[in-house]
């Protein structure tokens, strides 16, 4: 058996997979317009698929998406709640992946721990996606990067400004800055900056990246602004980080100095009145909803390019 395409990481992709990828889910998001949600696309390609997921962390839109997903490629999918299964007992994430890649075709895991994602993966015969850990995010990057190319044609050459927590959506925003050539300017607290070691590898590779303190600097003139969350799932530090970000919230003033057409994304849940402002997140610059939607897109392309039908 050849070893399975696991999505783990969008620095695993090659640019080239990267971008068949943003191309499928284009590509079936136009062919679809206007459908019923739950109809199948034309082929249903994942006819006879079947798609396990496990949750350790809540979740509505990558539950949803990829359940929607499924039933538009024309396969069945069965959603797990960690602590329901003996996972939660105790049994090892290396024996789960033994048996749930007898059973189904691909599993898509939400953990707390990045490398109980990775150990899984190495133990598994079926493809395994990351549906967010403590370390990345890379499904959300995925739709962001559709909805990017969906306003502005091309996400080369522009720039994004991350202003906010150097969490796991910014690190995967990172892993895919060289790939697909824009610069990011990322503004976070001193104290909740992003791992040295990611900012580096990505550098090293010729990533066009900036790191700084200052919000109003990297969002001076930027084509995109992305926030999210102050406070992640697994973080026990709240009243430290609503102190420390204030100062990094998107309001209809911070964007002001953001490019005229700029596009502003978050990758929702919000917290409205924290890290964006009612006005900026239901403005007529956010493209928080499309992002939203283009889950399901962005979803159903990675589970074929894992399946080996791109
Ligand atoms: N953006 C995102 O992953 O949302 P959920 O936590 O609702 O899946
Ligand atoms: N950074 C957030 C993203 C939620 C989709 C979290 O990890 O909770």
């Amino acid at each position: 058996m050849s070893a399975p395409r696991h999505f783990l990481d969008i620095s695993q992709l090659s640019r080239a997979d990267l971008r068949a990828i943003l191309e499928e889910g284009h590509r079936r998001k136009r062919a679809r317009a206007g459908w019923s949600k739950a109809k199948r696309d034309e082929d249903a390609p994942l006819d006879g698929h079947a798609l396990a997921m496990i949750f350790q962390k809540n979740s509505t839109r990558t539950r949803v998406s990829f359940e929607i997903g499924m039933i538009q490629l024309g396969g069945v999918s069965i959603v797990l709640n960690a602590n329901d299964t003996q996972l939660g007992r105790g049994e090892t994430v290396e024996d789960t992946a033994r048996v749930l890649s007898r059973m189904v075709d691909a599993v898509m895991i939400r953990a707390n721990n990045h490398q109980d994602v990775v150990d899984f993966a190495a133990a598994s015969d079926a493809p395994v996606i990351n549906g967010l850990t403590d370390l990345s995010h890379p499904c959300q990057i995925i739709a962001d990067l559709m909805t990017i190319e969906e306003r502005f044609g091309d996400v080369a050459g522009k720039t994004v400004a991350w202003l906010g927590d150097g969490n796991n959506v910014l690190a995967s925003f990172v892993h895919a800055a060289e790939k697909l050539k824009f610069k990011l300017r990322i503004a976070t607290p001193a104290n909740y900056a992003l791992r040295s070691q990611e900012i580096a590898a990505a550098k090293a590779v010729g990533a066009d990246i900036d790191v700084s303190t200052d919000a109003q600097r990297a969002i001076a003139g930027a084509d995109v602004v992305v926030t999210d969350t102050w406070v992640s799932m697994g973080d026990t530090d709240k009243d430290e980080r609503m102190a420390a970000f204030p100062p990094f919230a998107v309001d209809e003033a911070m964007m002001q100095r953001a490019a005229k057409d700029a596009l502003f994304l978050h990758c929702l849940p919000a917290h409205r009145g924290e890290e964006v402002t009612d006005a900026v997140l239901d403005g007529p610059q956010s493209g928080a909803w499309d992002e939203a939607e283009n889950r399901i897109h962005a979803q159903k392309a990675v589970l074929l390019w894992c399946l080996g039908k791109l």
